[in-house]
């Protein structure tokens, strides 16, 4: 009820002058943020399982991306969204609320045991199945044609637990430091190991629709591997794979500006044709923000010349494209913003958490120059300043100087979250997208990374405001050195089940890595699938087959591969499936047997021609 009639107040000014609205809503602002992050920390809990209200079915520890089951069907958990709303759990225990508790113990608990889920990126022995990014709230693999690996999830969820290890070491009680050493680390141990193995390889970005190289993805594998380099040194463990692969991660980061903004994907597919402006950018920027770091370009922090200019691209660039927008084109007004500019998922609309995102993003650099007092306009972040603030000139600020400009960035990020309230329906609930056309609510409902995106924004918020500190430093200072030359590397590591955490003793065993090829001519529509009589081939249920990849399909080749990893030393079964269009399926007449080499062996690729009914359109 309280929140309604802040939410009236807000919806009621927007009907006055502009500047009647930017004085009544520095007044309500606070109050309204306070209403909403109560709410949205609330409505985070009831998408975990296994009590969470809006998610039966959800067995322990599991983060539900959204209770949505149709249109679309997020019932599933992310590795991604899972990791950032843990983090925002971990830092708002670390703020006290100790009843938080049995959700982060619950978490590590149902990561330790999706480690071992051999799954179609891979299995644990190998790092690979840890690419994974996402999984059924009962923590069985998800089987059908997805965007994988997506490289992120390991190094997101890597920085959330560290965040709850280095707490726990920090306490001084015993059975603290016993579960961090024994509990955690494992968990922590196997993604960093994935991280510096797999750093250097494509895979696809936190949307999950383009293959390459992310800026999102290779800025916080190098957050992982320094802040886990520190742990693991606290715990008097070898680091020198994350200290080897690090810097060459730093060094690869720089390669993603174009001297205007970060261009989000390089590295993808033939065909690839967007301008690269994308929130990806700007999640990076508050995903590796290090309240103690300076304005430093290479860490792209939120205050970082190159950090601020981009912002200005990114926002600028939903400008025109948004109904919603008209009213914002002086480009010194907050404009609804969503992935990027040639989105069409739904069309292509604004979210909340990308529109939240911006406002972080601000706040965050506010606390960085709070910290000095000053704040430096360069020449590459001039625009940015001059869109605000028009008379600023290139030069250091202080005194009252710094506190106009500072206060004209903040009231700048006050009014992004304006418009993520203002098309915030009356309830408090926050979809994934707000319409394009009018700002109703969009897809999924109740998303959890939405909420937790508004909670991260309000402690930004706070912390830019009074003495609250956010979130904890995570030692960007030991690892902001650009090598000179960039190398491409990779370090081979281990994987071990972490049994203590709760993974199943025995699993995750050891596997071999096989390539299967086959040519089968297909029709566009048409997928072909690999079963078999194995977990990973889905035991002869074609609804678990393995997806086939036909990214080198071409006319003089119909190509179709799978890189499966098998059970060392096994006779395996196998056969083909062509899934029409219609969701039928057509098996091949034969069936086919592998014997698999022993642990450590290798595999020369696997050649077979389909040997079958052809399918046809319907
Ligand atoms: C879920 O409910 C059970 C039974 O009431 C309780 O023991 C457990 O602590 C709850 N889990 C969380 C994360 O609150
Ligand atoms: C897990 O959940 C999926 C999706 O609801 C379901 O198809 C599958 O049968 C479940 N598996 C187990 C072992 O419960
Ligand atoms: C691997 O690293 C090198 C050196 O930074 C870089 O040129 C290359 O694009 C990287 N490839 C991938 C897929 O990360
Ligand atoms: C304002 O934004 C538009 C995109 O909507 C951009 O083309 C233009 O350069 C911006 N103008 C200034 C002065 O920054
Ligand atoms: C833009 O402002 C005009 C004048 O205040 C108003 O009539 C119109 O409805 C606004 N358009 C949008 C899309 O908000
Ligand atoms: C708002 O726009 C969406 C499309 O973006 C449309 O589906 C919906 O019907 C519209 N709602 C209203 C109230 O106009
Ligand atoms: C292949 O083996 C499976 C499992 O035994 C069986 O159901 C299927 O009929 C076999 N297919 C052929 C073509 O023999
Ligand atoms: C492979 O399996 C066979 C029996 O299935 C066993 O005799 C042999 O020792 C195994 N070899 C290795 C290297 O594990
Ligand atoms: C698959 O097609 C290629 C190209 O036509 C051919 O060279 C190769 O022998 C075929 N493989 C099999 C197993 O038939």
């Amino acid at each position: 009820m309280r929140m309604r009639a802040f939410f009236a107040v807000l919806a009621a000014t927007s009907l006055h002058g502009a500047v009647a609205r930017l004085f009544i809503r520095q007044d309500y602002l606070p109050g309204a943020i306070e209403a909403e992050n109560t709410f949205a920390l609330r409505s985070v809990l009831n998408n975990i399982g296994p009590n969470g209200s809006q998610v039966p079915g959800a067995v322990t520890g599991v983060i539900v991306a959204s209770p949505s089951t149709e249109d679309p069907n997020y019932f599933f958990t992310w590795s991604r969204d899972a990791a950032l709303t843990m983090k925002m759990l971990v830092d708002e225990f670390l703020h006290g609320k100790t009843e938080l508790r049995p959700y982060i113990q619950d978490y590590l608990k149902a990561q330790a045991i999706l480690q071992t889920v051999s799954n179609p990126s891979g299995a644990l022995s190998s790092g690979r199945g840890l690419g994974e990014p996402k999984y059924y709230c009962n923590l069985t693999r998800y089987n059908d044609a997805w965007g994988r690996p997506q490289r992120d999830g390991p190094a997101l969820r890597a920085t959330a637990l560290i965040t709850y290890a280095r707490w726990l070491l920090a306490t001084g009680e015993g059975s603290d430091a016993n579960e961090a050493k024994e509990k955690v680390w494992p968990v922590v141990q196997n993604d960093l190991n994935y991280v510096a193995q797999y750093w250097n390889s494509t895979g696809f970005d936190l949307w999950e629709e383009v293959s390459g190289s992310s800026f999102f993805t290779t800025a916080v594998q190098h957050r992982a591997l320094v802040e886990g380099s520190a742990l693991g040194k606290e715990l008097d463990v070898s680091t020198a794979a994350y200290d080897s692969q690090a810097p060459n991660i730093l060094c690869f980061l720089q390669t993603y500006w174009n001297g205007q903004y970060a261009v989000a994907n390089i590295n993808t597919q033939s065909g690839f044709s967007r301008t690269g402006i994308d929130a990806n950018t700007v999640l990076t920027s508050i995903a590796t923000f290090d309240p103690e770091a300076s304005c430093d370009d290479a860490l792209f922090q939120p205050c970082s010349p190159r950090a601020l200019a981009n912002l200005k691209v990114y926002v600028d660039s939903f400008r025109t494209i948004y109904t919603i927008n008209r009213n914002t084109s002086s480009n010194s007004s907050a404009a609804a913003t969503g992935r990027y500019p040639e989105d069409v998922y739904f069309n292509g609309n604004p979210w909340y958490l990308t529109t939240l995102a911006v406002a972080e993003q601000l706040y965050d650099a506010i606390q960085q120059w709070n910290t000095v007092s000053t704040l430096t306009v360069s020449p590459v972040d001039l625009a940015f300043w001059q869109s605000i603030s028009p008379s600023t000139t290139v030069g250091t600020y202080s005194g009252s100087d710094f506190i106009a400009l500072r206060d004209a960035a903040l009231a700048y990020a006050d009014s992004f979250v304006a418009v993520a309230l203002k098309y915030t329906p009356p309830s408090g609930a926050l979809a994934e997208q707000y319409s394009r056309e009018n700002g109703t609510a969009l897809s999924a409902r109740d998303l959890t990374w939405s909420y937790a995106s508004f909670v991260t924004m309000r402690g930004a918020r706070l912390a830019a405001t009074s003495d609250y500190a956010q979130v904890p430093s995570w030692g960007s200072a030991s690892g902001n050195e650009v090598p000179a030359v960039c190398e491409a590397s990779s370090v081979q590591g281990t994987y071990t089940p972490a049994v203590d955490a709760g993974a199943p003793p025995g699993s995750g065993g050891c596997t071999v890595l096989v390539t299967f090829n086959v040519n089968a001519s297909t029709y566009y529509g048409e997928n072909i699938y690999l079963g078999g009589n194995t977990i990973e081939l889905g035991n002869w249920n074609p609804a678990e087959a393995l997806p086939g990849s036909a990214i080198a399909y071409s006319a003089e080749r119909p190509l179709w591969s799978f890189v499966v990893e098998l059970p060392a030393n096994s006779t395996v079964q196998y056969n083909y499936i062509r899934k029409e269009d219609n969701g039928e399926y057509l098996f091949e007449t034969t069936n086919r047997t592998l014997a698999v080499p022993p642990c450590g062996g290798n595999n020369a690729p696997v050649e077979d021609a389909w040997v079958g009914p052809v399918g046809t359109p319907s």
